[in-house]
């Protein structure tokens, strides 16, 4: 199983700025939207105007029930002003009756001035007449027939003329009757009616206003409940990212307004400070390794300094006894002084590779021979009390060219692989447990690899083994910032590194570096 990390941060240089820059640009992380934004504002405006609409219909629809209203009552009106005109013409009709009545029976001989006044009887009695036979043109004929009633009581006044006269107006006041009651059952009917539309108008209204209402109100709580749920959300979020929490996930944006634009705020801030709490975090690693291999180097440099003195004295005397035993041509003896004197000159060399690992390095690359700092490393490593049972080979390629690279960062990256795959080989029952670290030149790069024949990693472990903090050793081992300090170091300098591993089996780890073109044309 092989895995390739991917490094997205923003590491400078490789060796002439150790600095991590905070990268202010728009997000990388969390959803992008190309929906339509609706501003708060805008929203506002829509809902005014949709309040506003639903009111204009009602009021247009409110206004033809009205004038539905307005058609009865003009009707009513009619039907009230008819009746009042019959009233008049039935009490002038009846009055006159009776009139007539009294004089029929108060005299056996008609006066002659009587007969006029019959006739302005008749004359009150068809002025009520008039108004009625508007709506009533049927009694226009009643009219006539009056009018020639009262001619003939002029020209014969007598009581059988009287008595024709009579009886036609108790005729006219019975049809007169008649259509009074027709008018009362026709303003019945109209009242019924106008009672009727007046209650399911008041309903329909009274329904409209509360639908209108409920969707006003159910969309507002919809509204109002919706905004305070994202900006409850925005603040906890706020919270978390105040109280230190990283690596959580993106809030949802769901809404395209000035509430969305925060939320997708705090997504982007927390990703930039996570990205530039990381980049820190790497900084304050390389600057505590420089610090602990600075007081390695001082405290090597020390010790080298003060045992090349005895060791110089131990050599001197070693070779004084060699001599000494060469002029007496004795063979008893000399191969001590050979043991002593190649003992001192590999005190001297290992104090000699230490003080060269550990000596301050400039901070800028530099021409390297790759396999002298492994050697040197693994020589220094070699010294820790995991590496006592274990193998430690070196495979070098003696061809490969120089590189320019800064040894600080090379020295960590090593030293961090190879201290991985002793820690994998930890507590493991095996024959021969081994750790190589062999160099050799493929296709215009340089391969480094470190291979154990530890524990291995399962494919989860493997696909996290790069990411920051992660770690399977307990708190005092590991915290996860060795593979995650490698990758942002070697992928900085446009390198790769790359892990395969199998459980059980043992783990590869390969640093592939490109050389510069110079060396390849060789
Ligand atoms: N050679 C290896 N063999 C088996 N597992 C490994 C090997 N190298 C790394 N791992 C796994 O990858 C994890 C992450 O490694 P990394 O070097 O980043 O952190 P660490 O070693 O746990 O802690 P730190 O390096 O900060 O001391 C380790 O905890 C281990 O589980
Ligand atoms: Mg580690």
């Amino acid at each position: 199983m092989v895995v390739e990390s991917a490094w997205s941060g923003s590491y400078l240089g490789c060796g002439t700025a150790h600095m991590y820059m905070l990268n202010t640009s728009l997000p990388r992380d969390g959803p992008k939207h190309t929906a339509r934004r609706i501003t708060l504002r805008a929203k506002g405006i829509l809902a005014f105007m949709a309040l506003a609409a639903y009111v204009g219909s009602v009021g247009f629809m409110l206004s033809r029930e009205r004038d539905q209203f307005l058609r009865f009552a003009i009707e009513l009106e009619r039907v009230y002003s008819q009746e009042s005109k019959l009233a008049k013409a039935s009490y002038a009709v009846s009055h006159s009756i009776l009139k007539w009545d009294v004089a029929f029976f108060s005299s056996p001989e008609l006066d002659p001035a009587f007969a006029e006044q019959v006739a302005l009887d008749v004359e009150l009695a068809q002025a009520g007449l008039v108004g009625v036979s508007e709506f009533y043109p049927e009694l226009a004929g009643d009219i006539d027939r009056m009018n020639a009633n009262v001619d003939r009581l002029r020209a014969e006044p007598s009581r059988a003329s009287l008595v024709w006269m009579r009886d036609h107006a108790r005729d006219l006041a019975e049809r007169l009757d008649r259509v009074t009651r027709q008018l009362r059952g026709r303003k019945n009917v109209l009242w019924d009616n106008y009672r009727r539309e007046y209650a399911a108008s008041s309903l329909k209204a009274a329904l409209i206003g509360s639908i209108g209402a409920a969707a006003f109100g159910a969309a507002m709580t919809l509204f109002l409940a919706r905004l305070a749920r994202d900006v409850q959300d925005f603040a906890s979020r706020a919270l978390q990212i105040v109280s230190g929490q990283r690596g959580l996930s993106p809030l949802a944006v769901t809404r395209r307004d000035e509430i969305g634009d925060l939320m997708e705020a705090v997504n982007r801030m927390e990703s930039e400070m996570r990205r530039w709490e990381q980049q820190l975090e790497l900084a304050n690693e390389q600057r505590f390794h420089k610090e602990k291999m600075a007081a390695i180097g001082s405290l090597a440099a020390a010790v080298a300094h003060e045992i090349n003195n005895p060791i110089a004295a131990i050599a001197g005397i070693a070779q004084s006894m060699k001599d000494s035993c060469e002029a007496a041509r004795s063979p008893w003896g000399r191969e001590q002084p050979d043991l002593i004197l190649a003992q001192t000159q590999r005190i001297a060399t290992i104090s000699r590779q230490i003080a060269e690992l550990t000596a301050p390095h400039p901070a800028e690359a530099e021409l390297l021979d790759l396999n002298t700092l492994v050697r040197n490393i693994c020589t220094f490593i070699g010294y820790d009390k995991r590496f006592h049972n274990i193998r430690l080979v070196l495979e070098l390629d003696p061809q490969i060219p120089a590189i320019t690279a800064v040894a600080d960062h090379l020295t960590q990256i090593l030293m961090n692989l190879v201290i991985n795959a002793a820690d994998a080989l930890e507590d493991i029952e095996r024959p021969d447990p081994t750790i190589v670290v062999a160099t050799r030149a493929s296709e215009g790069e340089l391969l480094v690899t470190v291979t154990d024949n530890g524990k291995g990693m399962n494919g989860d472990v493997l696909s996290r083994a790069f990411e920051k903090s992660f770690t399977t050793k307990p708190a005092d081992k590991g915290r996860g910032l060795g593979l995650f300090l490698c990758k942002a170091l070697i992928e900085g300098c446009g390198n790769r590194i790359e892990l395969e591993s199998t459980l059980d089996v043992g783990t590869a780890a390969r640093i592939y570096l490109t050389l510069p073109e110079r060396a390849v044309e060789q």
